[in-house]
């Protein structure tokens, strides 16, 4: 998978207020024994803050698991993600819902929609 926007000013642990979200080592595995998959395999990856970032690869490469990651929608099985200054897999689940409710929009690739439910 090709995930790389960086900004060598803000390598290093830790938040950065240029780096809206930092994916550290993460990795994110599905299922156990024969079944394993490693969907992420120690994934760095800065997302610069401001900018317009594509994740870009074939299907199944990862990109809707590292987004998933990235958002604090799913948990990674190892590896530290970061929120700006707030490392997200650090948080307990109720501060991380609040984090996802103030800071994060997210467009599923599957839509998620209600279908009983309207807009209101
Ligand atoms: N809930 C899940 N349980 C088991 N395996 C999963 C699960 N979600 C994803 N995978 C597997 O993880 C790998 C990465 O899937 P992912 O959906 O992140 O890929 P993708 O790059 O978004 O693909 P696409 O371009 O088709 O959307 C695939 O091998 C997929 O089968
Ligand atoms: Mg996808």
């Amino acid at each position: 998978m090709t995930t790389a926007v960086a900004n060598p000013r803000t390598g290093g642990s830790g938040g950065s207020t240029a780096v809206a979200a930092r994916a550290r080592q993460v990795l994110k595995a599905y299922g156990s024994g024969e079944t394993r998959v490693v969907a992420l395999d120690e994934v760095d990856v800065d997302i610069a803050r401001g900018a317009f970032t594509a994740i870009m690869g074939p299907s199944g490469s990862g990109k809707s698991t590292l987004m998933h990651c990235l958002a604090g929608l799913d948990s990674v099985t190892s590896g530290q993600v970061w929120i700006g200054e707030t490392e997200i897999t650090a948080l307990k689940e109720k501060k991380l819902t609040r984090l996802r409710r103030d800071k994060i929009g997210f467009i599923f690739q599957a839509f998620n929609l209600l279908p009983t439910l309207n807009a209101l």
